[in-house]
């Protein structure tokens, strides 16, 4: 663990050395503490590195026979076996290349009967884990993290959330490429259950992240760029390539 500070920023000079580097930090977390309880995004950015972190279980170097996950958020709607789900995601990136137990992999039901209740056990099963050690982010091109969308307030907990056109247009990859079938709610942990994490790792590649990259971590905190809150955390890194980094001034 290092000193508490400001937001530790590492800069890869491509995405495919960021995420093997995230990649050998989670498995060297598991070595030094096998009942990790991490937590979990979903997107295009982790692809790379859950593919990494799987090869490295494959041969050995991670063991998840004893952690416990948490994913960020689920679209509301969507059974957990549904193509388009986030846990449908997880599990064909990472959850079905390594040897982990189903009962600790935990998991928002997006068709849960009553979503209120599912954030409130999402939270009971969090503290009942005794928290998340490591808190891994993606980054949404317009600074959400998690689906902390830019608001003028945010939620601190676990909650439903209506998603803006741009995410549904971001996540429509998921969904044969077309927007409008892309749920247009989820449930998402809120800042205040990812700000307890003890440690968070955000990974952001690309130049389309750059501007959100350099207002959280330069600009003031604002729920209009929920990204920025990590400058709350005192032990929060950001691991980016050279295009995400390029509109941080030193
Ligand atoms: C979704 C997820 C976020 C993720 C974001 C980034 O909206 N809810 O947790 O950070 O996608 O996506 P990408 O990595 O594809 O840019």
């Amino acid at each position: 663990m290092r000193s508490p500070g400001p937001p530790v920023v590492s800069v890869f000079p491509h995405d495919r050395a960021a995420a093997r580097a995230l990649a050998q930090r989670v498995a060297a977390a598991l070595a030094d503490n096998p009942r990790l309880v991490l937590g979990l995004p979903t997107g295009r950015t982790p692809v790379r590195f859950y593919h990494d972190l799987a090869a490295l279980a494959e041969h050995g170097h991670a063991d998840f026979s004893q952690a416990t996950t948490f994913n960020l958020d689920e679209f509301l709607g969507l059974a957990a076996d549904h193509a388009g789900s986030y846990r449908s995601f997880m599990d064909a990136h990472l959850f079905s290349r390594v040897r982990i137990a189903k009962e600790r992999i935990n998991f928002l039901n997006g068709a849960a009967p009553d979503p209120v209740a599912e954030c409130r056990r999402y939270e009971a099963a969090i503290a009942g884990a005794g928290g998340i050690d490591i808190q891994i982010l993606g980054l949404g091109a317009n600074g959400h993290i998690g689906f902390n969308e830019p608001a003028p307030e945010l939620q601190p907990r676990t909650h439903r959330v209506v998603l803006t056109p741009e995410t549904r247009r971001a996540n429509a990859a998921l969904f044969a490429g077309d927007p409008s079938a892309v749920p247009a709610e989820a449930l998402s942990m809120g800042m205040a259950t990812i700000l307890q994490a003890r440690s968070i790792v955000l990974l952001a590649t690309g130049r389309s992240k750059a501007h959100c990259i350099a207002g959280a971590l330069r600009g003031p905190i604002t729920p209009q760029l929920p990204a920025s809150f990590l400058q709350l955390h005192h032990d929060a890194d950001l691991i980016l390539d050279a295009a995400a980094a390029s509109q941080l001034t030193h």
